[in-house]
């Protein structure tokens, strides 16, 4: 039997790659904002509709220079339903991070408790597109508005998504897409960081070169963010394929979906825009802790990985004073993600829709 694993990154054809790689020979420029860099910054800018994008080296890293560009430090308001990389970014730029739960059924973060959560320490709201499914970014943006607070969104998994029609990266002061190998668009490891002006886009693009304004100034006290023409290449070849990546994901994602409504009674994510909805990741949200666990373990039995794709909920995470979120920790210990990859076959989502059903 073949086995099924959670994910599987899209890998280009192999002469697409090889001919963006001659170039990079014949440059003899690797690194240190080179032409494909420059480059995909602007097809991936047209992709997603804004004029101020930074590609840097990954998602975390894009998250943390956001953080590096607010005015005080202090409390950044979250959410717990979302991978340790939102938490632990707001931990190393020495802020605290406030947890306000999620909506049950949408998996996003509730905008009435982010705003019963604003005090005078607060610094940023960072909400999550939990699995691509937007927030909701009317509310916390006119939240946001109303107290003067930041939003910087973690859309790691947003590529594509959209609402009212309208690409959901133009929302907020800053959103970050990762660009890792398991996201549906990849450029092996990476991200990018998305700001509303050109002066923010600039201080990224400072921070993230050791804060150089040139060859021997240093106007902040930036990082090593920056990603390489080797990624860059992956993600140009990648962009090839884009629109063809985000069409088949949408497919799978209703086969599963259209399957698992009438062959089981199986919770699934509650969609905030389906026409938008990119396709990112396919939850589903068993009754139990104990039901979830025996699907993963059925799962191990008929070679299928289901992943527990998020949990623990983040504010249990041992190294946080815990702060008490019913609903995010319900969900995480009942939440799990169907396997889902471009080159995924229906005979194999027939496999995993099978075993859901067995439960
Ligand atoms: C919600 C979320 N935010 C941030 C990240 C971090 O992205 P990266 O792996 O590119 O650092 C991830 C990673 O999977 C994620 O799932």
């Amino acid at each position: 039997m073949k086995r099924i694993p959670s994910n599987r990154p899209f890998f280009p054809n192999r002469s697409e790659f090889d001919k963006l790689v001659d170039g990079i020979w014949e440059r003899k420029w690797i690194t240190n904002q080179g032409d494909l860099v420059t480059e995909l910054e602007k097809k991936m800018g047209d992709f997603l509709e804004v004029p101020h994008i930074s590609f840097v080296s990954s998602g975390t890293t894009g998250l943390q220079l956001a953080l590096k560009c607010l005015p005080e430090k202090g409390e950044v308001i979250t959410t717990p339903f979302s991978y340790p990389a939102t938490t632990n970014a707001i931990i190393q730029e020495g802020f605290t991070p406030i947890f306000a739960d999620i909506l049950p059924g949408k998996l996003t973060v509730d905008p009435a408790v982010i705003k019963s959560l604003i005090g005078p320490k607060t610094a940023a709201i960072m909400p999550v597109h939990v699995y691509g499914n937007n927030c909701d970014t009317d509310a916390i943006d006119e939240i946001s508005g109303e107290f003067n607070i930041p939003a910087i969104y973690d859309a790691a998994h947003s590529f594509g998504a959209r609402k009212g029609g309208k690409s959901i990266f133009g929302k907020g002061d800053f959103s970050v897409l990762s660009t890792h190998a398991t996201k549906m668009f990849h450029t092996a490891n990476g991200g990018f960081v998305v700001c509303k002006t050109a002066q923010d886009r600039q201080r990224i693009d400072r921070l993230k070169n050791f804060g150089h304004n040139g060859p021997n100034t240093f106007e902040l006290p930036g990082i090593n963010g920056k990603n390489s023409e080797l990624h860059a290449a992956m993600g140009l070849c990648n962009m090839m394929h884009a629109n063809a990546i985000l069409e088949k994901r949408k497919n799978q994602w209703a086969y599963y979906r259209d399957a698992l409504q009438k062959q089981t009674g199986i919770e699934l994510l509650q969609l905030s825009d389906e026409a938008g909805y990119n396709g990112a990741y396919f939850p589903v949200i068993f009754k139990s802790a104990d039901l979830c666990r025996k699907a993963i373990d059925e799962g191990v039995k008929r070679q299928i990985e289901l992943r527990k794709y998020f949990s623990p909920s983040l504010n249990q995470l041992q190294y946080l004073d815990y702060q008490v979120c019913p609903v995010a920790e319900s969900t995480a210990s009942r939440t799990c993600c169907l396997p889902l990859y471009h080159e995924m076959e229906r005979a194999e989502q027939d496999r995993v829709i099978a075993l859901i059903a067995s439960l």
